[in-house]
C-alpha cells in the first residue's frame, strides 16, 4: 500500500490534512516532527507533507527536521510553516512580515501559475485561506514562484527537479476554494499515487491480522451502541466469531428503542452478545443526585462495575477490544487542557479487568472511514449514521435529579424532535441534535385546566470537531411542528425552548 507521511509541526488543521489525503484513497499517517530520519526511511513514504505550525522557523527553539529528509528523493509539500521550513532549510530567507501587507489572514485572492503540477486544472485566480505572520523574503536557489496574491508575491514555491513544493495558504480548509484539487494534484500528479486505499482492502487486511494476533484466544468488547464500538464489534466478529463476547450494558439512559436496535443489529451475527439490563441499579445509585459531575462519576463507575461482573462470568479473557479511533491517537499526549466535563465512554474501562492485551482495530481510522468500514461489514445505516451520543446518555440530558418517569418523557420528546428533523431533511446539516429535560416547572393551560409542568429544551449544533459549535438555525415551521407535537404527545411537558447559544460559552450538552 502506498503511504503518505504527514509531519506534524503543531498546526491546528493537521488532522484535516490527513483526512483530505485519505479521502483521495491514499493512506497516510501523522507523525511528530521528532520522527527520526531512519524511521522515515523505514516508513517508505510515497510523499511527505509538512504541516503548518504556530512558531517561526528562524526562532532557534522552533521545530526543525533532519536535513537528510531533503535527500531521500521523495516529493515534499510544505504548508504554511511547512513551506517556510522548506525555504529556510534550503537556503532561503524567512522573516517576520514588516508591514501588514505581507502578513495575511483569512480569505485571499490568489493567482496561480497553472503550469505547476500542483495547480493544474485550477482557474487562473481563486480564493485561498491564509494565516501567516512570517513570509519568505527570499526563496532558495532552484525554486520558482508559482503563486502570488495582490499583497504578497511569494505565496507558493516549487522546485520541479527535486519535487519540492510549498504553499503559504492552507489547502486543507474549506475556505480554500480549490484546496482539495491542490492536494489531489500533489498526490496524483506529483507523487504518482494510484489510489489503493480502500475500505474493502482494509477490512480484509484487518481480519487477517486480528486472526494472526488472537489465535484461539478470547476477546471481550464493551459495546455501547455508538458507531465506533459497533464497527469494532462487527469487524472482530468477522475475524474471530464466537471467540468474541460483546457486553452491552443497558443503563436505562438510552434513547427510545435504542437498546433493542443494538440488540437486533448484533443478534444475527456469530458472536456472543450479552445485554445486561441494568436500568434499576443505575437509577437506584443516581437517586437524589443532582450535581452534574457526581452524576457522571456514578454512571462511569457503575458501568465499570457491571462490566466487571460480566467479565468475571466469562472467565479468563485474553484480549480486551476497544473502539479507539485515529483522532484520539493523534490527540493523546497533547497538552493538558482544563477539565470542563469528565467524559465517560466505553474506552475508559478499568485496567484491572483480567486480560493480557488490548486490541484497537480502528486506531488508524477517521470517523468517516469507520462509517465506511461499518457499511462494508453490513451494519444497518441507523447504527452507522448515528450522531454522537455521550457515554452517560440521557443521564446528563435530564437536568438535575433523574427518575424513570422523567427519562421516559424525555425519550419521547427527543424522538419527536429527531423524527421531525429527519422528515424536514435537516439531519445531514446538524451535527448533533437532541432534546433535554430542564428542571424548571411553569404554569400553563391545557383544555380548561391549569398545568404546572416541565419544560423541554431543543439543542442543535453545527460543528466539525465538537470543540467549538454554532447553534443551528432550524426553520420556524419545523420548530413549530416539534413544539406542537411535544406538548400534545408527551404528558407532563407544557413548554418547549430552543437553545440559541454557541460553544463557547455554552457546551453542547447541559451537564
Ligand atoms: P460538550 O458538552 O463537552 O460535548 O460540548 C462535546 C461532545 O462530546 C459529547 N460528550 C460525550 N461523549 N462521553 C462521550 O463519549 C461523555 O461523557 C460525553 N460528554 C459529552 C457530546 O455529546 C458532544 O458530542
Amino acid at each position: 500500500m502506498q503511504k503518505i507521511l504527514i509531519i506534524d509541526f503543531g498546526g491546528q488543521y493537521n488532522q484535516l490534512i490527513a483526512r483530505r489525503v485519505r479521502e483521495n484513497s491514499v493512506y497516510c499517517e501523522v507523525h511528530p516532527y521528532t520522527m527520526a530520519l531512519e524511521e522515515i526511511r523505514a516508513y517508505d513514504p510515497l510523499g511527505i507533507i509538512f504541516t503548518g505550525g504556530p512558531q517561526s522557523v528562524y526562532d532557534p527553539k522552533s521545530p526543525q527536521v533532519d536535513p537528510g529528509i531533503f535527500k531521500l528523493g521523495v516529493p515534499i509539500l510544505g504548508i504554511c510553516y511547512g513551506c517556510q521550513l522548506i525555504a529556510w532549510s534550503l537556503g532561503g530567507r524567512v522573516t517576520a512580515a514588516q508591514n501588514d501587507s505581507a502578513r495575511e489572514y483569512g480569505k485571499t485572492l490568489t493567482h496561480f501559475d497553472r503550469s505547476c503540477p500542483l495547480f493544474q486544472g485550477l482557474p487562473e485566480q481563486s480564493v485561498t485561506w491564509m494565516s501567516h505572520g512570517d513570509y519568505m523574503a527570499e526563496v532558495p536557489a532552484g525554486f520558482a514562484l508559482t503563486a502570488r496574491s495582490d499583497m504578497c508575491p511569494n505565496v507558493a514555491i516549487s522546485d520541479e527537479t527535486r519535487r519540492f513544493y510549498g504553499v503559504q495558504f492552507h489547502p486543507e480548509v474549506e475556505h480554500t476554494e480549490y484546496g482539495r484539487q491542490i492536494l489531489r494534484n500533489f498526490l496524483y500528479a506529483v507523487c504518482g499515487a494510484s489510489g489503493d486505499w480502500t475500505m474493502a482492502d482494509y477490512k480484509e487486511q484487518s481480519i487477517t491480522s486480528i486472526r494472526e494476533r488472537v489465535g484461539s484466544g478470547k476477546v471481550l468488547l464493551a459495546l455501547s451502541g455508538g458507531v465506533d464500538s459497533s464497527v469494532a464489534a462487527a469487524l472482530l466478529s468477522e475475524a474471530v466469531g464466537n471467540q468474541l463476547t460483546c457486553v452491552f450494558v443497558d443503563h436505562g439512559l438510552m434513547r427510545l428503542n435504542e437498546g433493542d436496535e443494538i440488540e437486533a443489529a448484533f443478534s444475527g451475527r456469530e458472536l456472543n452478545f450479552v445485554r445486561v439490563n441494568a436500568e434499576e441499579r443505575f437509577l437506584r445509585r443516581l437517586s437524589g443526585v443532582t450535581e452534574p459531575e457526581e452524576k457522571r462519576k456514578i454512571i462511569g463507575e457503575e458501568f465499570i462495575r457491571v462490566f466487571e461482573e460480566e467479565a468475571g462470568k466469562i472467565g479468563a479473557v485474553d484480549y480486551l477490544a476497544q473502539g479507539t479511533i485515529y483522532p484520539d491517537v493523534i490527540e493523546s499526549g497533547k497538552g493538558d487542557a482544563a477539565v470542563i466535563k469528565s467524559h465517560h465512554n466505553v474506552g475508559g474501562l478499568p485496567d484491572y479487568v483480567n486480560f493480557k492485551e488490548i486490541i484497537e482495530p480502528l486506531r488508524m481510522l477517521f470517523k468517516d472511514e469507520v462509517r465506511q468500514l461499518g457499511r462494508e461489514l453490513g451494519l444497518p445505516e441507523t447504527l452507522i449514521s448515528r450522531q454522537p451520543f455521550p457515554g452517560p446518555g440521557l443521564g446528563i440530558r435530564v437536568i438535575g435529579e433523574l427518575s424513570k418517569e422523567k427519562l421516559d418523557r424525555l425519550r419521547l420528546a427527543d424522538f419527536i424532535f429527531r423524527d421531525e428533523a429527519e422528515k424536514a431533511g435537516l439531519g445531514q446539516q446538524m451535527n448533533q441534535y437532541f432534546a433535554a429535560l430542564t428542571n424548571m416547572r411553569s404554569v400553563g393551560v391545557m383544555g380548561d385546566g391549569r398545568t404546572y409542568d416541565y419544560a423541554v429544551v431543543l439543542r442543535s449544533v453545527q460543528t466539525s470537531d465538537f470543540m467549538t459549535a454554532d447553534w443551528y438555525r432550524i426553520p420556524y415551521e419545523v420548530l413549530d411542528r416539534v413544539s406542537t407535537r411535544i406538548v400534545n404527545e408527551v404528558r407532563g411537558i407544557n413548554r418547549v425552548f430552543y437553545d440559541i447559544t454557541s460553544k463557547p460559552p455554552a457546551t453542547v450538552e447541559y451537564e
